[in-house]
C-alpha cells in the first residue's frame, strides 16, 4: 500500500468503522455469517464481535489454501544446527494438523478444554496450536524456558488435563530438558490426566504408565482425516499468560473470529506480505508475537513463515543472518534486544560473511527501539534499503496497535501511527483529560485506545474483575494498556516506557511482584523489593533490595545462590545485576513498601527523592544510599 491509499484507507477506517471491519471480516472464510457486528463497550467490559457467526481458525490457515497453494511451503522448520531442517506444504501441514488432532481426541480431548503446550520451537508447536483449534480446544503454550513452578501455576490456573511436551529441545548445541519440568510440575497439578511427548532431543525421559503417551505411537493409531469443528466467533482459541504488576500472572483470553481477523489484517497490512515471501519472525511460540506473527497472522495468509529452534549467534556469530541467506528471507522481525546484542557482537563477526540482499522490510517489537540499535538496523543489517517497522502492541492487544508500517516514511524511535480502525489517546495522568497537543519525552501522558477492537482481549480466565480493574476502571470509557507515550509536532507517537511496576528484561514483561515473591521464598531471604535498571543490552535488568533473615549471613555466595534460586524458580529471563543488602526497606506507616524511593535511589537521582516524612522510620534512606551498589 501506498502512503496515500493508507491514509485514505485510515480515513475510511475511523469514519465507517462498520463498513470497514465488515469488509475485513468478509476476507475469514466463515462457516455461518454473523449477525450483530459488535456489541458491548469499555464500560461494561462485555465486549463481542461477529456475534453467532461461526468459522474455524484452523481452516482458515490451512484448509483454504489447499485449493490452488497446496503445494506451496507453510512451514520452514530451522534446527538449533545448521544442519537439521525441513520445509513443509500446506498439504502437508493440513495432513498433519489431522492427525495430531486425531491424537488429540484418541486421549480424550474435547472442545471447550484446555491443552497446555510446552514445546520447543519445532514444527510440532505450531502444528499443536492448528490441531487445537480444529477441534476446538483451547490452547495454552507455556514457554519452553519456564520453570515448574510455571507451569504448575498455569496448568492450575485453568484446571487444564492435558499437556503437550517434548522429550527435549536443542538451544547453543546443548539439550535442554523439558519432559522433567513437566514431571515435577504435575506433582503439584492434579487436574492432569494425560501428557503427550513429542519425540525430538532423544533424551532419556521417564513415561508414567496410563498417564503418559508418546506422540508417534498414537499418530499410527489413528487415520489422517479430521473435521473441522465449527465454532462460535466468540468462543475462547487460546489462553496466554503475562505477567501482571501485582499477584500471580494474567490468563489472557483471546477469542476465535476478531483475533484471526486483527492478527491477519496487521500481518499483511503493516508488513507489506507479498505472495512469494519467506517471512521469519523470530519469537517463540511461548509468547504472544510467536502466536500472531508466526502462526495464525502469516498462515491465514497463506504465507511461507520461517521458525527457529536455536540462539542468534550459534555456532557462528551470523547464524542470523546466515538463515536469512539461506532461505532468502524478505521480512525479518525481531527484537531491540536482540539488535542490540548482535550490534555488540561486531560488524565483522555478524554481518561480514552474509549479504542480506533478500531483506525488505525490518519489524521491531517489545520495547521501545533506541536510536542507535535503529541506526544500526536500518543501515547495516538492512543496507539503507528496507523499511523499519517499529510495532507496538501488547498480548492483550492481539496484534499490532501502533506502528509506521512499511507505506510511512522513517522516524527512528518513534512507533507513529493508530494502525487502521484503532483510534488511540493521550491522557493526563492526573486529570484523565485527552491531550490533543504536543508533549515531550519528559512530559508524556498516558496512553489510551478509545474504541473496542476485533483482536482485544475478551477476559482474563477466571477472573473477570481484574480485567475490569487492570484495563478498564484506571481511566473511564478507555482501554489502558498500562504504557506512558506522547506525540511530538507531527503527531506521531512515542512510547515512553511502563507506567506500573513492570520490568521490561529482554523485551519480556516481569512484574515485581512474582519476583519478589520468588526471592522471599528463599530460605534466607526475609524481605525484598525489585527495581529495573537500565541495561546496555537486556533494556532493564534487575536490582533487587533484600533483607535477610536475623540468622542469615550475607555474603558473596549468598547472593549467587538467590540469583540461582530465581533462574530455577522463575526461569533464566529474570535476569538480576546487582543484590543489595538491606536491614530495612523504606515503608509508609501502614507497611506499604515506597518503591518510588528505591526506584531513585538505584537509578542514582536522590537529589530527586524529595519528601520522605511519611515513611516509618525516614533513616532508612540515607542508610540505603549508603549501601548502593554502583552497576554503571
Ligand atoms: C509491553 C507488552 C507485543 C509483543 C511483545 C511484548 C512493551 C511492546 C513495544 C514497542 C515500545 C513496546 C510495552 C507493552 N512494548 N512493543 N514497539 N515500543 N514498547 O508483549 O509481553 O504483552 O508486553 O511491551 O510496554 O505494554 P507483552
Amino acid at each position: 500500500m501506498q502512503q496515500s491509499d493508507w491514509l485514505s484507507q485510515k480515513e475510511f477506517s475511523l469514519n465507517e468503522s462498520n463498513a470497514f471491519w465488515t469488509k475485513e471480516a468478509e476476507k475469514l472464510d466463515w462457516i455461518t455469517s454473523w449477525k450483530t457486528l459488535q456489541s458491548g463497550s469499555f464500560n461494561t467490559g462485555d465486549i463481542k464481535w461477529f456475534e453467532e457467526g461461526e468459522l474455524n481458525v484452523c481452516y482458515n490457515c490451512v484448509d483454504r489454501h489447499l485449493d490452488k497453494y497446496a503445494d506451496k511451503t507453510a512451514l520452514i522448520w530451522e534446527g538449533d544446527s545448521p544442519d537439521d531442517y525441513k520445509a513443509i506444504s500446506f498439504d502437508t501441514l493440513h495432513k498433519q494438523v489431522m492427525r495430531f488432532a486425531n491424537v488429540l481426541k484418541k486421549i480424550g480431548v474435547k472442545k471447550g478444554d484446555v491443552v497446555c503446550i510446552y514445546l520447543p520451537l519445532i514444527l510440532e508447536a505450531p502444528i499443536a496450536m492448528l490441531a487445537c483449534a480444529r477441534i476446538g480446544a483451547i490452547h495454552s503454550v507455556i514457554f519452553a524456558g519456564f520453570s515448574p513452578q510455571s507451569i504448575e501455576d498455569r496448568v492450575n490456573d485453568a484446571a487444564s488435563k492435558f499437556i503437550i511436551t517434548a522429550d527435549g529441545g536443542f538451544r547453543g548445541g546443548k539439550k535442554v530438558a523439558l519432559k522433567e519440568n513437566v514431571d515435577i510440575a504435575i506433582k503439584n497439578c492434579p487436574t492432569v490426566e494425560k501428557v503427550l511427548v513429542v519425540e525430538h532431543a532423544k533424551n532419556d525421559i521417564q513415561l508414567e504408565h496410563g498417564r503418559d503417551y508418546l506422540y508417534h505411537l498414537l499418530a499410527n493409531e489413528v487415520g489422517e482425516q479430521c473435521d473441522v469443528e465449527p465454532m462460535n466467533a466468540e468462543d475462547p482459541l487460546f489462553i496466554l499468560y503475562t505477567s501482571g504488576s501485582t499477584g500471580k500472572p494474567k490468563g489472557v483470553v483471546h477469542t476465535t473470529a476478531g483475533y484471526l481477523l486483527y492478527a491477519s489484517l496487521t500481518h499483511r497490512e503493516i508488513f507489506g506480505v507479498r505472495e512469494n515471501d519467506v517471512y521469519w519472525c523470530t519469537a517463540d511460540v511461548g509468547w504472544i508475537t510467536g502466536h500472531s506473527y508466526v502462526v495464525y497472522g502469516p498462515l491465514a495468509n497463506r504465507t511461507t513463515t520461517l521458525i527457529y529452534e536455536g540462539v542468534p549467534c550459534y555456532p557462528a556469530k551470523s547464524r542470523f543472518f546466515d538463515i536469512v541467506d539461506k532461505y532468502q528471507v524478505n521480512i525479518f522481525y525481531t527484537a531491540p534486544t536482540a539488535i542490540r546484542a548482535l550490534q555488540a557482537e561486531g560488524d565483522e563477526a555478524v554481518l561480514a560473511n552474509t549479504s542480506r540482499d533478500s531483506l525488505r522490510v525490518l519489524g521491531s517489537v517489545g520495547e521501545p527501539i533506541n536510536r542507535e540499535a535503529w541506526y544500526w538496523y536500518h543501515d547495516k543489517v538492512g543496507k539503507s534499503n528496507c523499511s523499519i517497522v517499529d510495532t507496538w502492541w501488547q498480548t492483550e492487544t492481539g496484534g499490532i496497535m501502533i506502528s509506521p508500517g512499511f507505506a510511512h516514511k522513517q522516524k527512528p524511535g518513534s512507533a507513529m501511527k493508530s494502525f487502521l480502525g484503532i483510534e488511540a489517546a493521550i491522557l493526563n495522568k492526573d486529570t484523565s483529560k485527552e491531550i490533543s497537543g504536543a508533549l515531550s519525552a519528559h512530559d508524556y501522558g498516558a496512553l489510551a485506545i478509545k474504541k473496542p477492537w476485533p483482536g482485544m482481549m475478551r477476559t482474563l480466565w477466571g477472573d473477570h474483575e481484574r480485567y475490569m480493574d487492570t484495563y478498564f476502571n484506571v481511566y473511564k470509557g478507555y482501554y489502558y494498556p498500562g504504557d506512558g507515550a506522547y506525540r511530538d509536532q507531527e503527531g506521531d507517537i512515542w512510547i515512553s516506557g511502563r507506567l506500573d511496576d513492570i520490568i521490561s528484561i529482554a523485551g519480556h514483561r516481569i512484574g515485581t511482584a512474582e519476583v519478589e515473591s520468588v526471592i522471599d521464598s528463599h530460605h534466607a531471604v526475609a524481605e525484598t523489593a525489585v527495581i529495573g535498571i537500565p541495561d546496555a543490552i537486556k533494556g532493564e535488568v534487575i536490582y533487587a533490595y533484600v533483607t535477610l533473615e536475623r540468622d542469615s549471613i550475607p555474603t558473596d555466595q549468598l547472593k549467587k545462590d538467590i540469583i540461582a534460586w530465581v533462574r530455577k524458580t522463575y526461569g533464566p529471563i529474570a535476569t538480576i545485576k546487582v543484590i543489595q543488602w538491606t536491614d530495612e526497606l523504606p515503608k509508609t506507616r501502614s507497611g506499604k513498601i515506597m518503591r518510588r524511593i528505591l526506584r531513585k535511589i538505584a537509578h542514582f537521582e536522590e537529589a530527586q527523592i524529595g519528601d520522605v516524612s511519611t515513611l516509618a522510620d525516614p533513616e532508612c534512606v540515607p542508610a540505603l544510599i549508603e549501601g548502593r551498589i554502583d552497576y554503571r
